[in-house]
């Protein structure tokens, strides 16, 4: 589907006006959405087919597939198993190369519907602050909307995530920030530790960063079949990212204590273990500005994102929420 046709430009139109309900409309960085939920980096986001179908759906947003600065296979396969309540993934950056997307963003933003507040959201995961300092700097001179740096990929082996290294982070803050005016946001790992919540808030503070994403998967877990009595996936030793069901409690209380240390100006975005109406009202009352979906994603294809958006809507309207403004953050202490 590189090339969209009328009809699948029509079906664009009908599937955002779907979506388009003032009680879930939103904002990152003062740019609209139609709704409260799209897609999370990583699953069918990564071809050129798979983004125009995205555009073409009740996803409020186009994100990519993490870029690095050239392209790559990544890990070895196995490298995903689906588990009855998320999955364990170690897929090590498999993507198209940066100049392919850059090249391909101004084909997706003329295929999403004109009428549409469908953003394109590039997710940047590079090897280095100099590749991510390359990249960043294309993708501000590009037709994107947003800019999500991934500090946060468990899976790359001898690579540790940027995001658990304070220092290095405000470092490459000081250089990222100063590229260009179009908003950027970090792709955050989970934390543990208040210390670490205040720490890195801190130094977010310092800089204009205008999003947050929590949270990347929950890195270096191990899945053992005890039948076979292996790991479930190949690559790390079997180490890989948990997502879905087993993670959503920490990514709550990533978006909170975020949500309480930070400016309410800067954005935080939910990403972790939903896949029904309930899991991003949820989200929303710790203080998500909008929510991804990966896990979900993966498992049930591209219908998930109408369906989450339907059943979040029922949910504010049965509990008279007007607004995503007026849930947000709204959580109440016992
Ligand atoms: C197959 C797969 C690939 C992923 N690839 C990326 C990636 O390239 N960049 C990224 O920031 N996160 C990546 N993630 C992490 C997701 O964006 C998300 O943070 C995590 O899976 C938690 O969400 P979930 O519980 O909805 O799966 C990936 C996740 C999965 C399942």
């Amino acid at each position: 589907m590189s090339n969209p046709t009328h009809n699948e430009n029509t079906s664009s139109i009908e599937a955002v006006n779907r979506c388009v309900n003032k009680r879930i409309s939103t904002r990152i960085a003062q740019v609209p959405l139609a709704s409260f939920i799209f897609n999370a980096s990583g699953p069918r986001c990564t071809e050129e087919d798979e983004l125009n179908l995205l555009g073409a759906s009740a996803s409020a947003a186009i994100m990519t597939k993490s870029c690095t600065l050239e392209p790559r296979e990544g890990n070895a396969e196995p490298r995903y198993q689906a588990l009855p309540l998320g999955s364990i993934q170690s897929m090590g950056l498999h993507n198209l190369g940066y100049k392919a997307y850059l090249e391909m963003l101004p084909r997706l933003k003329q295929a999403i519907s004109p009428q549409a507040d469908k953003p394109i959201v590039v997710s940047v995961s590079g090897f280095s602050l100099a590749d991510n300092l390359t990249m960043v700097k294309a993708f501000q001179a590009s037709c994107a909307d947003l800019i999500e740096v991934n500090f946060s990929c468990p899976n790359i082996e001898g690579k540790a995530q940027v995001g658990y290294d304070f220092e290095q982070t405000e470092r490459a803050l000081e250089q990222l920030c100063q590229l260009g005016s179009k908003p950027i946001g970090l792709k955050l790992p989970p934390y543990f530790d208040f210390s670490h919540f205040i720490t890195m808030a801190n130094i977010i503070k310092k800089f204009p960063v205008s999003f947050i994403t929590c949270i990347n998967s929950v890195g270096n877990t191990l899945v053992i079949d005890p039948e076979t009595e292996s790991a479930i996936i190949k690559p790390k030793g079997g180490f890989g990212g948990l997502c879905g069901d087993y993670i959503k409690p920490i990514g709550l209380a990533n978006v909170r204590a975020f949500s309480q240390l930070l400016p309410s100006s800067i954005d935080i975005i939910g990403v972790g273990g939903i896949k029904t109406g309930t899991d991003a009202f949820e989200y929303l009352l710790a203080g998500a500005s909008a929510v991804q979906v990966a896990t979900c994603f993966e498992k049930e294809g591209i219908e998930c994102f109408d369906r989450i958006a339907k059943e979040l809507d029922s949910i504010m309207a049965a509990k008279q929420y007007s607004s995503i403004a007026a849930a947000k953050g709204k959580l109440k202490m016992i």
